[in-house]
């Protein structure tokens, strides 16, 4: 039996293998459950830990265990990733000169206008009946991009990178109630394609650095969980990303012999059925999907100005295996085309500060929002989204 003084020494010296930086320099492994002894001596039963020695569990059974699972092998391959990816991702930004902003977690508008809040309110011990603590209704931040669009009047490029919030009811595999995004707003951007070059090389250099600093932890999923992963990412890396319309898109979709749940048609959402489809056509490599319908697309979009099927600069990035990545669009910077869209989405009382965003001085300007887990199950190879971080939140379930 090892001395406490002991085994803790041991343990913090196996806890930060393996990446090269963190060279280990003991190993230890408990093969046993551990017999211990209480104050008075005497000896106590310890429960069986739930991870048998040198078993591979499936990634559900360890869900279970939010509180132990990251002392198994394969958790803690994927949150060094995480950890490394989240650096990567900081000097990413930090190279080309973004500005980092804290935006705020707690807020009174919806973004995305999609309606997916959590409402923030004090606990029924400090609530005074009848009034609100902020003096207005707030949530939790569905996205940073209009404090973002804040900033960028100041800054030129700014970037964000925290925790949102979504209410929506899903069980997917890919949908969170919590995780993080990765958002950047741009200055003086004209174009879909300048800002969609952006965002390849976001996704291509992060990925870069976390194979070049954490090779036995992305090789350690490439083999164990996802077989074949490692050339679909080499296949994603080495290709020049693809473009088509959203047009084109349902034109693909509804020459496909597949059958869809989904009927596809002009005017209605892209499913994930038809995002794996897409993906699967472009011969698996990421897709960006730009100029959606207006009525489809929340308020902020710049009008193309196009007829009959009117549409916005928005774009969506499609990967294998997960579908959309990251979601993006130049921003609407004309005063009156913006106070219309308010108009129709009955936003004007709400959003006039936005508008003195235009009124005082406005360039033409966009950004994009990247789901960091996504992004962790698209290099991974990663199934379910619930395994990328460390204490999934989804729909009926908020453990520790
Ligand atoms: O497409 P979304 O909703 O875009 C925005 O929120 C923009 N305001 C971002 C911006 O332009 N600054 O979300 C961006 C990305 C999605 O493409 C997806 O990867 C991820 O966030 N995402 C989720 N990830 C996990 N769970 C959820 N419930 C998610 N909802 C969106
Ligand atoms: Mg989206």
């Amino acid at each position: 039996m090892f001395g406490a003084r002991c085994l803790l020494r041991a343990l913090r010296s196996c806890s930060s293998a393996p990446c090269p930086r963190h060279k280990p320099t003991a190993k230890l492994s408990v093969r046993d459950a551990l017999g211990a002894q209480n104050a008075s001596g005497e000896l106590v039963k310890v429960q069986a830990f739930p991870f048998k020695y040198k078993e591979r569990h499936p990634l559900e059974y360890l869900r279970q265990y939010p509180h132990l699972r990251c002392r198994t092998n394969v958790l803690g391959s994927i949150l060094r990733v995480r950890s490394e990816a989240t650096a990567a991702i900081h000097s990413f930004f930090k190279d080309s000169g973004f500005v980092h902003i804290h935006t705020p977690v707690i807020t009174s508008n919806d973004c995305e206008g999609a309606g997916e809040l959590f409402q923030v309110e004090p606990s029924s011990k400090i609530k005074v009946p009848e009034e609100n603590f902020f003096n207005v209704p707030v949530f939790l931040t569905v996205s940073g991009q209009l404090h973002l669009e804040v900033m960028s009047g100041a800054f030129t490029q700014v970037f964000t990178f925290g925790p949102t919030f979504r209410a929506e009811n899903s069980q997917s595999r890919r949908h969170l109630a919590e995780f993080y995004m990765v958002e950047a707003e741009i200055s003086f951007l004209e174009s879909l394609q300048d800002l969609m070059q952006v965002m390849e090389g976001l996704f291509k250099t992060t990925t870069m650095t976390v194979l070049s600093n954490c090779p036995e932890d992305v090789e350690l999923c490439h083999k164990f969980i996802a077989p074949g992963q490692k050339d679909r990412l080499e296949h994603m890396l080495k290709n020049n990303f693809l473009i088509i319309s959203y047009t084109e898109a349902v034109e693909i979709l509804k020459q496909a012999s597949q059958n869809f749940t989904f009927t596809p048609e002009w005017g209605a959402d892209l499913h994930t059925e038809h995002e794996k489809y897409l993906v699967k056509h472009c011969g698996d490599i990421p897709v960006f999907v730009i100029n959606y319908p207006l009525a489809l697309k929340p308020f902020y979009m710049r009008d193309n100005e196009d007829s009959p099927q009117h549409t916005v600069a928005a774009v969506d990035l499609l990967v294998p295996g997960v579908g959309e990545l990251f979601g993006g669009s130049l921003r609407e910077e004309r005063y009156h085309f913006l106070e219309q869209q308010l108009a129709r989405s009955g936003l004007t009382e709400a959003y006039q500060w936005y508008l003195d965003l235009r009124r005082f001085g406005s360039v033409p300007h966009g950004g994009f929002g990247m789901g960091f887990e996504r992004y962790l199950q698209c290099i991974l190879g990663i199934d379910n989204i619930k395994d990328v971080i460390p204490f999934p939140r989804f729909t009926h379930s908020c453990l520790l």
